[in-house]
């Protein structure tokens, strides 16, 4: 099947060195540069010379080991980034702010009862009944626009059906989702503006979810039948012992969470694994097989792997609270100085030839292990099994459909807002949108 060959171009590391003589901050944009365009052949090439690379700016780490244990050690490589942007737009602490805290304790235990893998067949037929409408309304026309009129449609339904958090509408739900994520992970520059918009967005989201509480509480008094099975009814019904119990602020903030944590993560996720398909006919070809099969098993493995080319999220961020010596014992030990942001970055970890077997080879038969798509260690998703759910049924929907094929450019290329969150790909269906 299509291979990618890892090439291993040295040259990145000279130049940013070179630069950091002259402009330290230069150096730094050239390399931030990178990142964005050049990111699979300067992680080659990182993981081999300086698998942890400090810069006056932050620090990158590209080998599975070391990047599994900044995800692991939540004690010395916190999530204390993210607090002021994601505290400030949902009004308290999240469990993706705050590490090893009893409440952090609490809430994901609870998250996770909340969101049990027994949910998968469930949130299948609901992704797949909302994907299935979509291209159904879009074939006629022998395209679709896949971002608002596949991936975010489906991710809405399931937030208004499966989580129980409609919003106001549809286009609502996204676009709070969209400025809140956009300044807790898209904001690095710190711009005033991207912040008053996601502050702005949460508190209107914050202040729709406190009117739904109080009207699902009148509900469930009044005796309504029946009741709704969403997760926000199962958070109303859990009855827990006085100091277990969360307070309406935190079931407010915990179901805030079920939307932000995944709709832009769904949805990006989405687009570059149909990106990778079908830039590969010999893997589209098989998952086109594996989509009209019986079971999902076999397509599921094409969509992790498809995404381990081309991660969405292709770095996790966190912040070294005191210096901690990385690669210990070998020729690359390096110290990670404390206060440092910390790129661990997921999308060269899983490219690392020392951790996984012939990395640039599309292989089904991958250990689940190796996969980070879900990130690793404490603050790994919580959402993970009706996310994945989502993911792989829309896609497989979409896939069943024939002649599924991109665009030429301008229609077929990915649009994106601030250069990340894919807002426009328009797909062909059938051939009469060539
Ligand atoms: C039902 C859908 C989903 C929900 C409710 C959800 C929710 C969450 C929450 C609340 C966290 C923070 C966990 C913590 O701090 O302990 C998280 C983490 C994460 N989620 Fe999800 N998520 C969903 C789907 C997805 C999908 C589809 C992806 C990607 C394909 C994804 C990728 C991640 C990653 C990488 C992290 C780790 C972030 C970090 O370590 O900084 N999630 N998710």
């Amino acid at each position: 099947m299509d291979r990618l060959d890892q090439v291993t171009a040295d040259g990145y590391l000279d130049k940013y060195e070179a630069a950091a003589e002259e402009d330290p901050m230069g150096a730094l944009a050239l390399l931030t540069g990178w990142l964005r365009t050049d990111w699979r052949p300067l992680f080659a090439e990182l993981r081999a010379r300086r698998p942890v690379l400090v810069t006056p700016g932050f620090v990158i780490v590209t080998r599975f080991a070391e990047v599994a244990e900044v995800l692991s050690r939540g004690e010395v490589f916190t999530v204390a980034g993210y607090a002021p942007r994601l505290e400030a737009a949902v009004g308290g602490p999240v469990m993706l702010t705050r590490d090893g805290t009893p409440m952090n304790w609490r809430e994901k235990g609870l998250m996770q009862v909340m969101l049990p893998p027994g949910d998968v067949p469930r949130v299948r037929e609901l992704a797949g009944r909302a994907a299935d409408e979509a291209l159904d309304a879009a074939w006629p026309s022998g395209r679709i626009e896949a971002v608002g009129g596949l991936f975010r449609r489906v991710c809405m339904a399931v937030c208004a059906e499966y989580f129980g958090f409609p919003g106001p509408d549809p286009g609502t739900l996204s676009r709070w989702s969209r400025a809140v994520m956009t300044d807790v992970t898209a904001n690095l520059g710190g711009d005033p503006a991207i912040h008053t918009a996601s502050v702005d967005a949460g508190t209107e989201m914050m202040g729709y979810l406190r009117g739904l509480l109080a009207e699902r509480r009148a509900a469930i008094s009044a005796g309504a039948v029946p009741p709704p099975q969403d997760v926000l009814a199962r958070l109303l019904r859990t009855e827990l012992p006085a100091e277990l119990a969360l307070d309406d602020q935190r079931i407010l903030i915990n179901v805030a969470g079920l939307l932000l944590g995944f709709a832009e993560n769904a949805s990006g996720s989405m687009v570059h694994v149909v990106q990778h398909v079908l830039r590969n006919p010999e893997i589209q070809r098989s998952v086109v097989r594996a989509a009209a099969g019986p079971g999902p098993e076999e397509f599921d493995r094409h969509v992790w792997e498809a995404l381990r080319f081309d991660p969405f999220l292709k770095m996790i961020v966190r912040t070294c609270e005191r210096d901690h010596v990385l690669a210990a014992g070998t020729p690359h030990e390096t110290v990670v100085p404390a206060g440092s942001p910390v790129l661990a970055a997921v999308a060269s970890a899983m490219f690392d030839e020392t951790a996984v077997q012939d990395p640039g080879a599309f292989r089904l038969d991958r250990p689940a292990y190796i996969g980070l798509h879900f990130g690793h260690g404490p603050h790994a998703c919580v959402g993970a099994y009706p996310g994945a759910a989502v993911v792989c049924e829309t896609l497989r929907r979409l896939f069943r459909r024939p002649g599924v094929r991109l665009l030429p450019p301008p229609d077929g290329t990915v649009q994106r807002d601030r250069g990340v969150f894919p807002d426009r790909f328009l797909l062909g269906l059938d051939e009469k949108g060539m």
